[in-house]
């Protein structure tokens, strides 16, 4: 069977390479497309578990590589489009989505750029406080453009109950639900939900990118940024690439080989290129999800990331590398710790982000409406009974239902894992940027940022 189906998948992606490349394509719009029901995706729960026992890694990347073999291969309707790209997008399941269309998208709901997120202004924010601190430039903190998608059994979940409304969501709290995730009977298991970042190229002009090898430039750091500069300065000791459309913008940059942007996932935005760099999943197919995360690099071979990738998988989506985490805390990592999983571009550059796990912060994803706290930053002085930390990132399942809120974590409504449905963040928040916590308290030194990866 699985045979078949990848011959299938080999084909679709044949004829719609060659129909770009032919440039006999014209993008029609963007119809809803689900991932084809096989053997590989949904896994049933027991199975999970089973690889999750079992430590067996290897079936873990397996299935994670054909789900996401499958949800790259090119839609129908606009071969241009990989299906994940022709699910729902946050503003469609906030708006008037049904979640239930078959016809073309492109010319209403479905919009590509979700445009300013405060969620994320907010983390991005806070970011450039603690870099400041440490005597970074702002540009050190990554800016990168984000967006969401929703598979049709998560959209259908999310409006059936309500969930991007915050009254709705008071409205549970009042009644005592401590969990969005016992709203419903058993969950859909075929949920899926995409967080996709990308860097914005000028045309005519160049990027040049870090590249995480595994290593942090300072031995034993616990955070790394990855570089987004036009300038040749080789000043964060990682290697480069300097990736632009035409290889004349890079003939100066002396360390870092030319990468052109069609070596990315990318699309046309005005009068840029946008390259994916990152891209996260997470499918439902047991109660605290499966995450996977890819990320783009230039050697695509490289061990332990890219050397199981399948044959399914096609360029430019074969550039990627992708790691798993089934468990908060399994397999333990070589220090003995819980399991690390986490993607350079989007949690490297956090503080303990190269020793985060997906799930661990996932976990947190959770409301209150007492009053919310800064995103990240707010109230890290140890102490942990009255900090104020919601986006914490946090090492192992023990450390994950802890409390770094400015009340007990049982005490909040949990949001099935899904952080993208906590409500923005109340006025006032901007003072956050500006050194102060919403209770007035004054912000922490960034230095003095407490460990918060017990073993
Ligand atoms: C430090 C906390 C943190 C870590 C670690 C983290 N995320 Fe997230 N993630 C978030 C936040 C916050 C959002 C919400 C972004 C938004 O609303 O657009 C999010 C959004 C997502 C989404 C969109 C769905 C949703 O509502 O949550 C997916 C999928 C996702 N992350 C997957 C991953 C994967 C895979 C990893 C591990 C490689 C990971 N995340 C690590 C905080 C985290």
């Amino acid at each position: 069977m699985r045979v078949v189906r990848l011959q299938d998948v080999g084909t679709r992606l044949a004829i719609a390479w060659m129909a770009i490349a032919l440039g006999s394509c014209t993008p029609k719009g963007v119809v809803y497309e689900p991932i084809p029901a096989s053997s590989d995706y949904p896994l049933p729960e027991s199975t999970i578990a089973g690889y999750v026992t079992a430590g067996d890694v290897v079936s873990m990347r397996r299935h994670a590589w054909q789900v996401f073999g499958a949800m790259v291969q090119p839609s129908r309707a606009n071969p241009r489009l990989p299906l994940w790209e022709t699910w729902y997008g946050k503003s469609e399941v906030k708006g008037n989505a049904t979640c239930l269309e078959d016809t073309d998208r492109g010319a209403g709901g479905w919009k590509r750029d979700p445009g300013p997120d405060p969620q994320l202004a907010e983390v991005r924010a806070e970011a450039i406080v603690r870099a400041r601190a440490l005597g970074l430039e702002d540009s050190a903190v990554f800016d990168p453009l984000e967006i969401v998608r929703y598979n049709r059994e998560a959209c259908l979940f999310i409006k059936r109950n309500q969930l991007m409304q915050e009254t709705v969501l008071s409205e549970w709290y009042g009644k005592g639900v401590r969990d969005i995730a016992a709203l419903e009977g058993p969950a859909d298991n075929r949920m899926v939900v995409v967080k996709t970042s990308w860097i914005s190229i000028n045309d005519g002009e160049r990027k040049i990118l870090s590249i995480w090898d595994g290593k942090p430039a300072v031995k034993g750091a616990t955070s790394q940024s990855l570089k987004i500069h036009n300038d040749d300065r080789n000043d964060d000791g990682l290697r480069h690439v300097c990736v632009s459309t035409s290889r004349a913008r890079c003939l100066d940059v002396a360390k870092a080989a030319w990468v052109p942007t069609d070596a990315f996932y990318h699309y046309r935005s005005g009068g840029s290129v946008n390259i994916l760099v990152g891209l996260h999943i997470a499918t439902r197919e047991q109660s605290d999800w499966v995450w996977a995360t890819f990320w783009w690099h230039d050697r695509r071979e490289s061990k332990p990331y890219g050397s199981d990738r399948p044959q399914m998988v096609r360029y430019p989506w074969n550039n990627y590398l992708m790691n798993v985490a089934y468990d908060m805390d399994f397999p333990v990592e070589p220090d003995g710790g819980p399991h690390i999983a986490f993607n350079p571009w989007l949690e490297g550059f956090q503080a303990d982000g190269l020793t985060s796990n997906c799930m661990a912060c996932h976990r947190r994803a959770s409301w209150s409406p007492n009053g919310e706290t800064c995103f990240a930053f707010a109230g890290q002085d140890g102490d942990v009974n009255h900090t104020a930390r919601i986006d914490v990132v946090v090492r192992g399942r023990e450390a994950a239902t802890g409390t770094y809120f400015n009340e007990p974590f049982e005490e909040r409504l949990k949001l099935a894992f899904l952080w993208s449905l906590r409500p923005p963040p109340p006025a006032g928040f901007e003072d956050c940027r500006n050194g102060a916590t919403p209770d007035g308290r004054a912000q922490p030194d960034a230095n003095t940022l407490p460990k918060l990866h017990p073993k």
